[in-house]
């Protein structure tokens, strides 16, 4: 595994800041792997020039050695020729600095099977979804929202991003042109530090100001109610335990391997 050759294209990336892009990527074989909306595979980039000929002992010339990292599938299984992932640039990262290296055309690896078990099948079709992501969080959402939409597949699909500044909403003339012509699909972008006094109109806050009682009701138009509710936490491990804690207090329950919740998350580090 650790020497294989890569086996994937970047085919497109669309930049929407300096430090957060949009990337397409087409595996050799022409076929993505098979996955349901809300899986991750694997990225890979070459950690350095491959090993010469008289390296270390026991490296062969041309074997490439990879740091990997998990990212959401933000398309849908529909698209079979590439996947889409939406990536937040870490300056001081391993992997992330070397992926802005790379411009279409380029070489990288990709996992060949999905994998993760953040799914919307664990919530049944007459419940309202409430998706709740920090920044890049919002990559599996769209995956969902692109492969269900308009199947019936729940009664309200309320989708809360918070992010520090508005630029950051990845994602944000999609989900706007979507509420236009889905009454179930809710869009709640909110932004940190977005300057007072300034363009914003939107939400200012965390994404906890969404799920107060009154504000959530305000905007979904339907209470926030552990007998009608599934929510999906995503992205910053600290915004999800905080509001596992939130929910826990009005009476949701953490899914887990032993029984079914309704609070259902993906870690994002
Ligand atoms: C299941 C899963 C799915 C993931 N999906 C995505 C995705 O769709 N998009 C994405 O950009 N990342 C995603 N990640 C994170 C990704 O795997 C890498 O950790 C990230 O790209 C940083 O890699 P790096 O090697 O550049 O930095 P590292 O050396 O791994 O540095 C990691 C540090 O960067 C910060 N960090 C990492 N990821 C993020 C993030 N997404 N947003 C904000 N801060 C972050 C954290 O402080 C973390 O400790 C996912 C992680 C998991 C486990
Ligand atoms: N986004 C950028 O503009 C930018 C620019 C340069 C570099 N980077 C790099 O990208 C990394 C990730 O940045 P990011 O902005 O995508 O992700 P992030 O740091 O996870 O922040 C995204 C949003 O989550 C919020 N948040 C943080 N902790 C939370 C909690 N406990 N509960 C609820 N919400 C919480 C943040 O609010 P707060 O604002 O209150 O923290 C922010 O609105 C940074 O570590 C940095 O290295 C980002």
């Amino acid at each position: 595994m650790e020497h294989e050759a890569t086996n994937a294209t970047l085919l497109e990336r669309e930049d929407l800041t300096d430090t957060l892009s949009i990337v397409r990527v087409r595996p050799d074989s022409g076929r993505v792997p098979e996955f349901h909306p809300g899986q991750f595979v694997r990225l890979g980039v070459p950690r350095g020039p491959a090993p010469q000929a008289g390296g270390r002992p026991g490296s062969r010339p041309g074997r490439i050695r990879y740091t990997r990292r998990a990212y959401s599938i933000a398309s849908s299984p529909r698209v079979t020729e590439w996947m889409e992932f939406f990536v937040v640039l870490i300056e001081e990262g391993k992997l992330t600095p070397r992926l802005w290296d790379i411009t279409p055309g380029g070489r990288l690896w990709m996992d060949a099977e999905a994998k993760g078990e953040f799914a919307l099948e664990v919530a049944p079709a007459e419940a309202d979804v409430v998706m709740v992501s920090t920044g890049t969080g919002v990559a599996p959402f769209m995956s969902m929202l692109r492969t269900y939409r308009g199947q019936n597949r729940w009664r309200r699909f309320v989708l809360i991003n918070g992010v520090r500044v508005a630029a950051d909403l990845g994602y944000r003339a999609e989900l706007e042109q979507i509420t236009r012509e889905d009454p179930t699909v809710i869009y709640v972008p909110l932004a940190t530090r977005e300057p007072e006094g300034g363009s914003w109109t939107g939400l200012r806050g965390r994404v906890q100001t969404a799920l107060e009682p009154a504000t959530y009701q305000r905007l979904a138009g339907a209470p926030l109610d552990p007998a009608h509710c599934h929510v999906f936490l995503c992205g910053n491990p600290q915004m999800i335990d905080d509001v596992e804690l939130l929910l826990g207090q009005r009476g949701f329950v953490t899914d887990s391997r032993t029984g079914r919740g309704n609070v259902h998350f993906e870690r994002y580090w």
